[in-house]
Protein backbone atom coordinates (compact mmCIF):
# COMPACT_ATOMS: atom_id res chain seq x y z
CA UNK A 1 0.00 0.00 0.00
CA UNK A 2 1.05 3.51 -0.67
CA UNK A 3 0.76 6.38 1.56
CA UNK A 4 1.62 10.04 1.33
CA UNK A 5 2.10 11.62 3.63
CA UNK A 6 2.42 15.70 4.38
CA UNK A 7 3.46 17.38 7.38
CA UNK A 8 6.37 14.33 7.16
CA UNK A 9 8.74 16.80 9.40
CA UNK A 10 7.02 16.94 12.34
CA UNK A 11 6.81 15.22 15.59
CA UNK A 12 3.67 13.35 14.74
CA UNK A 13 5.08 12.85 10.92
CA UNK A 14 8.42 10.95 12.50
CA UNK A 15 6.47 8.80 14.50
CA UNK A 16 3.95 7.83 11.61
CA UNK A 17 6.35 7.36 9.50
CA UNK A 18 8.15 4.69 11.64
CA UNK A 19 4.71 2.88 12.81
CA UNK A 20 3.80 2.92 8.76
CA UNK A 21 7.38 1.60 7.76
CA UNK A 22 7.22 -1.08 10.41
CA UNK A 23 3.52 -1.95 9.34
CA UNK A 24 4.82 -2.81 5.31
CA UNK A 25 3.51 0.66 4.25
CA UNK A 26 5.11 2.43 1.62
CA UNK A 27 5.51 6.14 2.10
CA UNK A 28 5.50 8.95 -0.66
CA UNK A 29 6.64 12.02 1.91
CA UNK A 30 6.45 15.97 1.25
CA UNK A 31 9.02 17.96 3.24
CA UNK A 32 9.68 22.08 2.58
CA UNK A 33 13.09 21.81 2.95
CA UNK A 34 15.33 18.08 2.54
CA UNK A 35 15.29 16.52 5.47
CA UNK A 36 17.86 15.92 7.79
CA UNK A 37 16.69 13.07 9.01
CA UNK A 38 17.24 9.65 7.79
CA UNK A 39 14.25 8.28 5.59
CA UNK A 40 13.16 4.46 5.10
CA UNK A 41 14.91 3.79 2.39
CA UNK A 42 11.55 2.42 0.78
CA UNK A 43 10.31 5.77 0.58
CA UNK A 44 9.87 8.66 -1.61
CA UNK A 45 10.84 12.07 -0.73
CA UNK A 46 9.60 15.05 -2.58
CA UNK A 47 10.55 18.41 -1.58
CA UNK A 48 8.68 21.29 -2.32
CA UNK A 49 6.13 24.24 -1.75
CA UNK A 50 2.26 23.41 -0.53
CA UNK A 51 1.32 26.45 -2.43
CA UNK A 52 3.18 24.57 -5.70
CA UNK A 53 0.23 22.19 -7.71
CA UNK A 54 3.00 20.17 -9.35
CA UNK A 55 4.57 19.16 -5.78
CA UNK A 56 1.54 18.13 -4.06
CA UNK A 57 0.83 16.19 -7.20
CA UNK A 58 4.08 14.46 -7.03
CA UNK A 59 3.33 13.28 -3.83
CA UNK A 60 0.02 11.66 -4.19
CA UNK A 61 0.85 9.96 -7.46
CA UNK A 62 0.11 6.62 -7.19
CA UNK A 63 -1.27 6.77 -3.89
CA UNK A 64 -3.86 4.49 -2.06
CA UNK A 65 -4.37 7.00 0.56
CA UNK A 66 -3.11 10.49 1.65
CA UNK A 67 -2.34 11.77 5.58
CA UNK A 68 -2.14 14.97 6.27
CA UNK A 69 -0.06 15.93 10.19
CA UNK A 70 0.63 19.31 9.38
CA UNK A 71 -0.19 22.10 11.44
CA UNK A 72 1.37 25.48 12.66
CA UNK A 73 4.69 26.03 14.34
CA UNK A 74 4.50 27.33 17.74
CA UNK A 75 3.69 31.14 17.42
CA UNK A 76 3.21 30.77 13.74
CA UNK A 77 1.30 34.28 12.44
CA UNK A 78 0.47 32.89 8.63
CA UNK A 79 -2.19 30.20 8.02
CA UNK A 80 -1.63 28.19 5.49
CA UNK A 81 -3.71 24.46 6.61
CA UNK A 82 -7.03 25.27 4.66
CA UNK A 83 -5.23 26.18 1.51
CA UNK A 84 -3.19 23.54 1.84
CA UNK A 85 -5.75 21.39 2.33
CA UNK A 86 -7.34 22.43 -0.45
CA UNK A 87 -4.52 22.28 -2.66
CA UNK A 88 -4.27 18.43 -1.72
CA UNK A 89 -7.97 17.76 -1.96
CA UNK A 90 -8.00 19.05 -5.78
CA UNK A 91 -4.99 17.15 -6.58
CA UNK A 92 -6.59 14.02 -5.17
CA UNK A 93 -9.91 14.26 -7.43
CA UNK A 94 -7.78 14.69 -10.61
CA UNK A 95 -6.11 11.49 -9.86
CA UNK A 96 -9.33 9.70 -8.65
CA UNK A 97 -7.56 9.12 -4.68
CA UNK A 98 -10.45 8.86 -2.18
CA UNK A 99 -8.40 7.76 1.00
CA UNK A 100 -8.02 11.29 3.41
CA UNK A 101 -7.03 11.34 6.67
CA UNK A 102 -6.46 14.87 8.50
CA UNK A 103 -5.25 15.57 11.41
CA UNK A 104 -6.63 18.45 13.61
CA UNK A 105 -7.11 18.57 16.80
CA UNK A 106 -9.90 18.61 19.51
CA UNK A 107 -10.16 21.97 20.06
CA UNK A 108 -11.21 22.76 16.53
CA UNK A 109 -14.55 24.18 15.40
CA UNK A 110 -17.84 23.58 17.12
CA UNK A 111 -17.31 21.74 20.33
CA UNK A 112 -20.19 19.09 20.65
CA UNK A 113 -21.33 17.94 23.92
CA UNK A 114 -18.71 15.25 24.31
CA UNK A 115 -16.42 17.62 24.66
CA UNK A 116 -16.07 18.94 28.52
CA UNK A 117 -17.06 22.75 29.31
CA UNK A 118 -13.59 23.36 30.79
CA UNK A 119 -12.42 22.42 27.08
CA UNK A 120 -14.08 25.19 25.70
CA UNK A 121 -12.82 27.56 28.49
CA UNK A 122 -9.14 26.35 27.75
CA UNK A 123 -9.90 26.92 23.95
CA UNK A 124 -11.15 30.81 24.90
CA UNK A 125 -7.97 31.09 26.36
CA UNK A 126 -6.08 29.69 23.47
CA UNK A 127 -8.21 31.79 20.73
CA UNK A 128 -6.53 34.54 22.70
CA UNK A 129 -3.80 34.57 22.38
CA UNK A 130 -3.25 32.88 18.71
CA UNK A 131 -2.71 35.17 16.09
CA UNK A 132 -5.18 36.23 13.62
CA UNK A 133 -7.12 33.78 11.27
CA UNK A 134 -5.40 30.83 12.59
CA UNK A 135 -8.00 29.62 14.12
CA UNK A 136 -10.20 30.17 11.52
CA UNK A 137 -7.87 28.29 9.33
CA UNK A 138 -8.01 24.76 11.37
CA UNK A 139 -12.26 25.23 11.29
CA UNK A 140 -11.90 25.98 7.75
CA UNK A 141 -9.36 23.38 6.98
CA UNK A 142 -11.75 20.94 8.47
CA UNK A 143 -14.80 22.42 6.69
CA UNK A 144 -13.10 22.09 3.62
CA UNK A 145 -12.43 17.95 4.09
CA UNK A 146 -15.75 16.84 5.22
CA UNK A 147 -17.18 18.90 1.74
CA UNK A 148 -14.59 17.31 -0.54
CA UNK A 149 -16.76 14.72 -1.98
CA UNK A 150 -13.90 12.54 -1.25
CA UNK A 151 -15.45 8.98 -0.50
CA UNK A 152 -12.71 8.45 2.18
CA UNK A 153 -12.16 11.52 4.47
CA UNK A 154 -11.56 10.77 8.10
CA UNK A 155 -10.44 14.24 9.99
CA UNK A 156 -9.14 13.61 13.50
CA UNK A 157 -9.19 15.28 16.30
CA UNK A 158 -6.79 14.66 19.05
CA UNK A 159 -6.42 16.05 22.66
CA UNK A 160 -2.93 17.34 24.26
CA UNK A 161 -0.26 15.37 22.18
CA UNK A 162 2.56 13.75 24.03
CA UNK A 163 5.59 12.17 23.12
CA UNK A 164 5.27 9.23 25.33
CA UNK A 165 5.81 5.66 24.15
CA UNK A 166 3.39 4.24 22.09
CA UNK A 167 0.16 2.59 22.94
CA UNK A 168 -2.51 0.48 21.57
CA UNK A 169 -4.35 1.36 24.26
CA UNK A 170 -6.59 4.12 22.34
CA UNK A 171 -10.22 4.96 21.41
CA UNK A 172 -11.23 6.48 18.75
CA UNK A 173 -14.98 7.75 17.80
CA UNK A 174 -17.02 10.65 17.26
CA UNK A 175 -18.32 10.85 20.36
CA UNK A 176 -15.28 9.84 22.60
CA UNK A 177 -15.97 12.76 25.76
CA UNK A 178 -12.47 14.37 25.83
CA UNK A 179 -11.81 16.43 28.93
CA UNK A 180 -8.74 18.28 30.66
CA UNK A 181 -7.03 15.04 31.49
CA UNK A 182 -7.41 13.58 27.48
CA UNK A 183 -4.14 13.16 26.04
CA UNK A 184 -2.51 11.21 23.12
CA UNK A 185 1.35 10.41 22.49
CA UNK A 186 2.08 10.77 19.08
CA UNK A 187 3.64 7.59 18.65
CA UNK A 188 -0.12 6.06 19.94
CA UNK A 189 -1.82 8.46 17.11
CA UNK A 190 0.83 7.46 14.44
CA UNK A 191 -0.41 3.50 15.14
CA UNK A 192 -4.04 4.64 15.25
CA UNK A 193 -3.59 6.35 11.86
CA UNK A 194 -1.72 3.26 10.45
CA UNK A 195 -4.62 1.24 11.68
CA UNK A 196 -7.06 3.54 9.87
CA UNK A 197 -5.52 3.60 6.50
CA UNK A 198 -4.90 -0.23 6.73
CA UNK A 199 -8.56 -1.24 7.73
CA UNK A 200 -10.87 2.04 7.50
CA UNK A 201 -13.33 2.57 9.73
CA UNK A 202 -13.96 5.98 10.06
CA UNK A 203 -15.03 7.02 6.75
CA UNK A 204 -17.22 10.41 6.33
CA UNK A 205 -16.40 10.97 9.91
CA UNK A 206 -14.93 13.57 12.19
CA UNK A 207 -13.71 11.57 15.21
CA UNK A 208 -12.05 11.99 18.41
CA UNK A 209 -8.88 9.99 19.71
CA UNK A 210 -7.43 9.22 22.85
CA UNK A 211 -5.77 7.16 25.13
CA UNK A 212 -7.21 5.40 27.92
N1 LIG B 1 0.66 19.90 19.94
C1 LIG B 1 -0.47 19.42 20.40
O1 LIG B 1 -0.64 19.18 21.63
C2 LIG B 1 -1.59 19.16 19.43
C3 LIG B 1 -2.85 18.85 19.93
C4 LIG B 1 -3.87 18.52 19.04
C5 LIG B 1 -3.64 18.53 17.66
N2 LIG B 1 -2.41 18.89 17.20
C6 LIG B 1 -2.20 18.83 15.73
O2 LIG B 1 -1.62 17.57 15.43
C7 LIG B 1 -0.83 17.67 14.23
C8 LIG B 1 0.59 17.18 14.50
O3 LIG B 1 1.14 17.96 15.55
P1 LIG B 1 2.71 17.87 15.91
O4 LIG B 1 2.84 18.57 17.24
O5 LIG B 1 3.22 16.49 15.77
O6 LIG B 1 3.33 18.75 14.75
P2 LIG B 1 4.75 19.51 14.72
O7 LIG B 1 5.80 18.65 15.32
O8 LIG B 1 4.57 20.90 15.29
O9 LIG B 1 5.02 19.62 13.14
C9 LIG B 1 4.33 20.55 12.36
C10 LIG B 1 4.40 20.11 10.90
O10 LIG B 1 3.68 21.07 10.11
C11 LIG B 1 4.57 21.61 9.14
N3 LIG B 1 4.36 23.04 8.96
C12 LIG B 1 4.34 24.00 9.92
N4 LIG B 1 4.14 25.21 9.36
C13 LIG B 1 4.05 24.99 8.01
C14 LIG B 1 3.82 25.85 6.90
N5 LIG B 1 3.67 27.16 7.04
N6 LIG B 1 3.76 25.29 5.67
C15 LIG B 1 3.91 23.95 5.51
N7 LIG B 1 4.11 23.09 6.53
C16 LIG B 1 4.19 23.62 7.77
C17 LIG B 1 5.97 21.41 9.72
O11 LIG B 1 6.91 21.48 8.66
P3 LIG B 1 8.37 22.13 8.93
O12 LIG B 1 9.16 21.06 9.67
O13 LIG B 1 8.86 22.39 7.57
O14 LIG B 1 8.18 23.35 9.80
C18 LIG B 1 5.82 20.04 10.35
O15 LIG B 1 5.90 19.04 9.38
C19 LIG B 1 -0.90 19.15 13.82
O16 LIG B 1 -1.97 19.33 12.93
C20 LIG B 1 -1.24 19.84 15.15
O17 LIG B 1 -1.85 21.10 14.96
C21 LIG B 1 -1.39 19.19 18.04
Amino acid sequence: MIVSVFGASGRTGQAFIEAASAAGLTLRLHYRAKPSDQVPTSSTVVVGSLNDPTAVREVLRGADACVVLFGPRPDARIPFCAAATKQIIASMHTQSLQRLIVVTGAMVGDMPGNVAITMRLMRLMVQRGAHEGMVEDRIEQERLVRTSRLEGWTVVKPPRLTDDPPSDAVDMAPNLSIGMRSRISRAALAAALVREVQSPQHAQQAVYVAQR
